[in-house]
């Protein structure tokens, strides 16, 4: 057995040769069309500015003491996933964290004890893998299949062993776009009640719902919480305001969950074990304004369109995201990572699939400029052309 330290690097290899290589080489290059990951390439939005500097101004004295899951937080937070979900869900209920990374670490110190087994889906976020190995749990991977991306319950169901304790879910999910509709949440909930009848404990759900708001051609979202009680979501503002450097997200369970009041206690133990995972003062005090902030997503739709039309006319093979901020294109090469150094010597910069474990592709974020993407296109014509002469 090697260093935890070790394998949670292991666990990120290729993620961090992305990041440490042509990431760290051509992010900051303005010649660069850049779809390398979901940060902000524009100003942010003026109405955001705004709250924060509505919510700068200390207008008691403990305005920047300590703040943990403040009322008005949660209250807010309750208001939004109540109107959500037609649930009557409960403030108390709402554990408020620096982001959905933060959540999904609290949720798993909360859930999880050494040795146990989380399953995760994989293409999965960079980190799922790596956060289950930090709460000495073990990785379960399970497949879900391209085009469709959709979970195979039947493979659940055979995974599942006395030791499970939970499953990471992720709709819209990053990074294949796929919004799953409320029947398949309900189909996992029969095959997780059926397990944890199986194995005399309940089977958690982890859904990371953090593209939640980034939603196309009028699709609806569902959590598993509505179908499903033992569901823990963790969730992240970054998206929704395109602002992930300023960290505030949350996790929460919904009213149907039993012993919820008891659960509350070991959130709160969890926060404070991983090393105060509260938000700022400051985004607290801007919450309200906040959950009512969204970017705009009709904008991005109409990149999503742009991107997906222009690509497949130079001959890509794509996905066409239902939600969250990404494209995949299959490289017109096996070798993925081959194929993205070819696209950034035309600068444009992408994510190689083996980095998200789906080989042979790459992702795009639709979070570029326009600009960039008309830019971009004319940089995947000419590398698609010198990939076809090798
Ligand atoms: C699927 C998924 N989960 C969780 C996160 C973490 O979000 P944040 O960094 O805003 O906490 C991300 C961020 O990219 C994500 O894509």
């Amino acid at each position: 057995m090697t260093r935890q330290i070790d394998r949670l690097q292991a666990s990120i290899a290729p993620f961090l040769a992305f990041f440490n290589g042509p990431y760290a080489k051509l992010n900051a290059n303005p010649e660069v069309a850049n779809f390398a990951v979901g940060n902000p390439l524009e100003f942010p939005m003026p109405e955001y500015v705004d709250a924060l500097r509505a919510s700068l101004e200390p207008k008691r004295a403990n305005w920047f003491a300590y703040k943990d899951n403040e009322p008005k937080s949660r209250i807010a937070v309750a208001r939004g996933l109540s109107k959500q979900t037609g649930m009557d869900w409960d403030p108390a209920d709402v554990a408020m964290t620096n982001g959905g990374f933060a959540a999904l670490a609290v949720a798993m110190r909360a859930l999880v004890e050494p040795g146990d087994e989380v399953i995760f889906l994989s293409p999965p976020w960079f980190f799922y893998e790596f956060m289950i190995i930090a709460a000495d749990a073990a990785p379960v991977r399970l497949h879900l299949a391209p085009p469709a991306f959709e979970p195979d319950l039947e493979a659940i169901a055979a995974a599942i062993t006395p030791r499970t304790r939970a499953l990471i879910f992720n709709s819209p999910h990053n990074p294949s776009g796929r919004v799953y509709p409320l029947e398949t949440l309900q189909a996992l909930a029969r095959t997780l009640t059926e397990a944890s009848a199986r194995i005399g404990h309940p089977i958690f759900v982890i859904s990371d719902e953090p593209y939640k708001r980034i939603l196309f051609d009028g699709i609806e979202f569902h959590s598993p919480a509505e179908a499903y009680p033992h569901t823990v979501i963790t969730y992240s503002y970054g998206k929704q305001l395109l602002a992930p450097g300023q960290r505030i997200g949350y996790l929460t369970v919904p009213p149907t969950m039993p012993d919820r009041e008891a659960f509350r206690d070991t959130v709160f133990v969890a926060q404070l074990a991983t090393g105060y995972a509260f938000p700022n003062a400051l985004l607290q005090h801007a919450i309200e304004d906040l959950e009512e902030l969204l970017i705009d997503v009709p904008a991005m739709q109409r990149r999503r369109d742009r991107m997906v039309e222009g690509l497949r006319e130079i001959g890509y093979e794509t996905t066409i995201p239902e939600g969250s901020f990404y494209i995949m294109a299959r490289a017109p090469i096996a070798d993925d990572v081959a194929f993205t150094d070819i696209l950034a010597s035309h600068r444009v910069l992408v994510l190689p699939g083996t980095a998200v474990e789906v080989p042979g592709w790459f992702r795009i974020s639709l979070t570029a400029t326009d600009e960039m993407v008309e830019r971009g296109l004319q940089g995947f014509a000419a590398a698609y052309a010198e990939a076809a002469q090798e």
